[in-house]
């Protein structure tokens, strides 16, 4: 099977599979380009998601596809998927459980696509892979991990929307973010980590490139 076929099947068991919140939102799976470098997370879909069956198709993913092409990016070259693959009722948070139930589906999809980064848009998909860290402080620092992928926490793009401080700073780090993609940088992060509501634990150590 190639990469297509084989997260055709995945998402296919998925369906077939009792996982949470289906009993009152459609499978919403990834999608995009199997051989991306960049696959972008999110936390789970909304009510365009959930009609649309796929990911990131109201305001949010108007801005993540407005960002993606502003650095010449296209929403086809790059794979798009949420942590939580269902509508969770009237928006509201994903639950630990069922964050738990979903997560060795994306550990798969994760496996089959096998990017070279990985783009965590909001707290929930970066807490999935670095459960300690805080987003204010983390946002647009590339983090290596063991597997060698690199994890690069984004503002979620509908708190984007909502705080023009944090629009700007979904801007910025998202050109940084394009740059890495493109293999240009060979720079280490430039700003220093903002300070989580006078919480002074240590920022999280960036990789340099
Ligand atoms: N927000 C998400 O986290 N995911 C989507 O697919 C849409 C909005």
């Amino acid at each position: 099977m190639n990469k297509a076929e084989k997260l055709a099947a995945l998402f296919g068991e998925m369906a077939l599979n009792d996982l949470p919140l289906f009993d009152q939102s459609p499978l919403i799976p990834g999608e995009g380009n199997p051989d991306a470098t960049v696959l972008f997370i999110g936390e789970a879909g909304g009510f365009h998601e959930s009609v649309k069956r796929r990911p990131f198709v109201g305001r949010a993913g108007q801005l993540l596809n407005t960002a993606l092409s502003d650095n010449d990016m296209v929403r086809s070259d790059v794979w798009i998927t949420n942590v939580v693959k269902a509508r969770p009722p009237k928006n509201r948070d994903p639950l630990p459980e069922e964050i738990e139930k979903y997560r060795p589906y994306l550990e798969r999809e994760i496996a089959i696509v096998k990017p070279r980064i990985i783009a965590t848009l909001g707290r929930f998909a970066m807490n999935w892979f670095l459960p300690e860290a805080q987003i204010s402080r983390s946002h647009g620092y590339a983090l290596s991990q063991p597997s060698g992928q690199i994890i690069f926490p984004l503002y979620h793009p509908a708190a984007a929307l909502r705080n023009g401080n944090m629009m700007k700073s979904f801007l910025e780090d998202f050109e940084r973010l394009a740059i890495l993609a493109k293999g240009e940088s060979t720079l280490s992060p430039e700003r220093e980590p903002e300070a989580e509501n006078g919480n002074d634990q240590e920022p999280i150590q960036a990789t340099l490139f």
